[in-house]
């Protein structure tokens, strides 16, 4: 049966896994605001049939337009994402990922939206985890400012729930790479590494190259953005009932992840290493099984991702 039409705002959506949700609401035939300052963001990644509005999410002037468009629906990307960038101004982290967060949420709360997807990061709420593949409910210890704001993020919907009975749902995403992508982001390696191939220069591995990560490919975080857009919210009051990892559950090594975009380019440039960077996890993987109890699926292969990736900073080229 098909769903009937929702007014959905999509925060972040001139960015790279924030476009690609917003293509597949419409694509469900919803009616999507999308709402992106493009401090990173690009214009010409809203989708064309997306209503864009061009504002910063700590603007006063977001709880006009809910007020106007009176949502059924929040779905939000929009963040300061650089983890580095959190620990050189924790400051501004805090503007945009609290600050922004609790003026989208008042909003919400005003003109009572019936669901608010958060983007946290599965990559960082757990800080150095100490079981693989690392579960929902593991201790939240973050080791950045970044890790701090999304953490805090959860409490503050938590506290929405329990207070206001607003609905939502936390997905903490592995490290997400795909068409679209920049080379600041979580799995920003996969960019650098493309660009690299692609001038037929040596990849520079940091350390030993052994540190893992769960590169996880943007269809399939997709994916997981419209099942818990419309799945039934059980009514466990704790952070991790509403917290779903998004991930492969695979720790790939950089070496691995170096290989394999190597054979996708058909070149092998070399390596060089510099030496491993301070503070840096050592390991990540997120076990998923609480998403696949609802019928998630992680579809897509490594090797299959990449190739789909690759072809797509390759054709940016060709067009530029
Ligand atoms: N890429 C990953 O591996 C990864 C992993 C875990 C979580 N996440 C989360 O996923 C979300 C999307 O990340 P992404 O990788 O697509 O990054 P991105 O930088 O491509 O997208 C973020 C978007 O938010 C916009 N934005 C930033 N500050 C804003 C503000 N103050 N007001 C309005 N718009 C603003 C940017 O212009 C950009 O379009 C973020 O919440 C990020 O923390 C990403």
């Amino acid at each position: 049966m098909k769903s009937p039409r929702k007014k959905v705002l999509v925060t972040g959506g001139a960015g790279f896994i924030g476009s690609h949700v917003a293509d597949a609401y419409l694509a469900r035939g919803d009616s999507v605001w999308v709402v992106d300052d493009l401090s990173s963001g690009k214009r010409r990644n809203v989708p064309t049939e997306a209503t864009f509005v061009e504002m910063d999410i700590r603007d006063p002037a977001v709880r006009d337009l809910f007020r106007t468009v009176e949502f059924d629906l929040v779905n939000h990307h929009a963040a300061q994402i650089d983890v580095r960038a959190s620990v050189a101004d924790p400051q501004f982290d805090a503007t945009v990922n609290l600050l922004g967060l609790l003026n989208l949420l008042e909003g919400a709360r005003e003109t009572g939206v019936g669901r608010f997807v958060f983007v946290s990061s599965g990559g960082v709420v757990y800080g150095e985890p100490e079981t693989f593949p690392t579960p929902e409910g593991a201790p939240k210890l973050p080791l950045s400012p970044y890790g701090v704001t999304k953490l805090t993020g959860e409490l503050y919907l938590n506290y929405y729930r329990r207070i206001h009975d607003m609905e939502y749902v936390a997905l903490r995403y592995g490290n997400v790479y795909g068409p679209r992508q920049d080379p600041h982001g979580e799995a920003g390696v996969v960019a650098i590494f493309s660009s690299r191939l692609l001038d037929g220069k040596p990849l520079t591995v940091f350390g030993d190259g052994e540190q893992t990560r769960d590169y996880t490919f943007v269809k399939d975080i997709v994916a997981a953005n419209m099942l818990v857009s419309v799945m039934p919210l059980e009514d466990g009051g704790g952070l991790d009932d509403a917290a779903f990892n998004v991930g492969t559950g695979q720790g790939v090594s950089v070496n691995l992840l170096a290989d394999t975009l190597e054979t996708v380019a058909g070149v092998q440039p070399g390596r060089s290493h510099e030496p491993a960077r301070p503070g840096e996890l050592r390991h990540s993987r997120l076990d998923t099984t609480q998403l696949r109890a609802r019928g998630w699926d992680c579809g897509w292969t490594l090797e299959g991702g990449l190739r789909e990736t690759f072809e797509h900073i390759a054709n940016g080229r060709q067009t530029a």
